[in-house]
């Protein structure tokens, strides 16, 4: 098996590099400028992250393509990182928002839209009732804070390298074992071993002994874990799970927010799953702010029971434009027309594809690389075995490599997300485009093994 020369891996990425800086004249310039007025030369802090020295400036987006300020068009599988696995702009959600933008924006007021976003979602997800916010975070921070209160208990239970948005309690892992701040943690309110309990994804003992305590209020979950690389539940890990989270008196909170790639009801409705309660954000209105949670008749009850009408607007769920009119106005357009059981399809054929491809350069090459695909979200690894949890992954992982990797794509035109080696499909992502991209990482992988 061929390990990487790092050596050569450095003077490919300085050419790299170099192409970069060289093609992008006008993006270089608007970095150079944002550096006056964007902390760090960027609107969101994660922008620092990609592959080049500076990030590409969007131009324009549609479908499953972006041009960039330089003029550049580029096959994009990072698609927002989920926020746009729907495509770019989907006709059906621009012609519904801008219908609903000239008729009021937000009312705190509900629409008729709610109502079919609420119906469509149970018959995805199978639960019956459903809340909006504006982000996968919030939705997630709301469903923990009913499962505290409800099962009055002060924990909640996450696995070992896990993301589920700027949730305190998550941003916590494990160290020889031990519960502590998860690397980079910025300001943690408190150290989050007071808040949760940390275990390895597919380990049934560890979850036993963890719940054991009786004090975990909820499992907050993804169903397959995708912010570490794939890393797919093993035969009956879920259901096991899931009778420990009953006898225990645990709730499951199934975070789908990426994990919806599986198809229309995310995993739960793939594999069956029984979730007390299931969060869903960034896709669900094709990118404009929203999300959602949903909850089962007896959480239903159970928190009916303990809200009162005068206090509902101080107990620190809710916020002032969530569910606002436009949200939803997008939610049911994409529901309605863009996350269709047939685009489901259509997107894991590619990302199929995507695997076949990539799978046949790494023995082509002797790589000890894995690839591995969950609906129509794929990703290339760095270790021979797929790796059965988070602390394996994360120890595969290597920055360095990825970001050659990531660098080469984009100078070839093709965006993957700049954390780990994700891509993803949306309805417009075509063979070509999935062509283009087994074309570079070809080439790529090619060079990196020539001595
Ligand atoms: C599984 C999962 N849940 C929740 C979130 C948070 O989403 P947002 O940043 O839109 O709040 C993310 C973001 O990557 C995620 O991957």
């Amino acid at each position: 098996m061929h390990i990487v020369n790092r050596e050569k891996l450095k003077k490919l990425q300085e050419r790299e590099t170099q192409r970069f800086v060289a093609e992008h004249p006008r993006c270089a310039a608007m970095y150079a400028r944002a550096q006056g007025s964007l902390l760090g030369g960027v609107p969101m802090n994660w922008m620092k992250k990609w592959a080049g020295p500076f990030p590409v400036f969007v131009k324009n987006a549609k479908g499953a393509h972006f041009h960039c300020l330089d003029e550049r068009e580029y096959v994009d599988l990072c698609l927002g990182d989920t926020g746009a696995m729907t495509g770019h702009s989907p006709d059906a959600v621009v012609k519904a928002l801008a219908k609903r933008a000239s008729e009021g924006i937000t009312l705190m007021l509900p629409t008729e839209d709610a109502l079919f976003v609420g119906e469509d979602l149970k018959k995805r997800f199978g639960l019956p009732y459903w809340q909006f916010t504006l982000t996968a975070t919030d939705a997630n921070r709301f469903s923990i804070r009913i499962a505290r209160e409800i099962t009055q208990r002060p924990k909640i239970l996450v696995f070992h390298y896990c993301y589920h948005g700027t949730v305190d309690e998550s941003f916590v892992g494990l160290k020889d074992g031990v519960v502590g701040p998860r690397r980079g943690n910025i300001g943690p309110p408190v150290n989050p071993a007071e808040t949760t309990r940390v275990v390895e994804f597919n380990d049934l003992n560890a979850l036993e002994d963890a719940l054991k305590h009786h004090d975990v209020a909820c499992i907050l979950a993804e169903p397959a874990m995708t912010n570490v690389g794939i890393i797919l539940p093993e035969t009956g890990y879920w259901k096991a799970a899931q009778e420990l989270a009953r006898r225990y008196g645990t709730l499951l909170i199934a975070d789908e927010t990426h994990t919806i790639c599986a198809g229309p009801g995310g995993c739960t409705a793939e594999w069956k799953l029984a979730p007390d309660m299931v969060v869903f954000g960034k896709a669900i209105g094709s990118g404009i702010p929203g999300a959602t949670y949903g909850c089962t008749e007896e959480v239903a009850q159970r928190i009916s029971a303990r809200i009162h009408l005068e206090d509902c607007d101080v107990g620190g769920i809710g916020g002032t434009l969530a569910g606002n009119a436009l949200s939803l106005a997008a939610m049911r357009a994409t529901l309605e027309q863009v996350l269709t059981a047939k685009n489901f399809e259509k997107m894991a054929a590619r990302a199929v594809q995507f695997n076949d491809g990539v799978s046949a350069e790494i023995k082509k090459q002797g790589l000890p690389w894995n690839v591995q695909r969950l609906g129509c979200r794929a990703e290339y690894m760095f270790s021979a075995k797929t790796p059965r949890n988070g602390g394996e992954s994360a120890a595969a992982a290597d920055f360095e490599l990825e970001r050659f990797l990531h660098l080469h794509a984009l100078n070839r035109g093709v965006l993957l997300t700049p954390f780990h080696s994700m891509a993803l499909m949306c309805p417009e992502t075509t063979e070509k485009d999935i062509e283009q991209h087994t074309a570079a990482f070809s080439e790529a992988t090619e060079e990196l093994v020539i001595a």
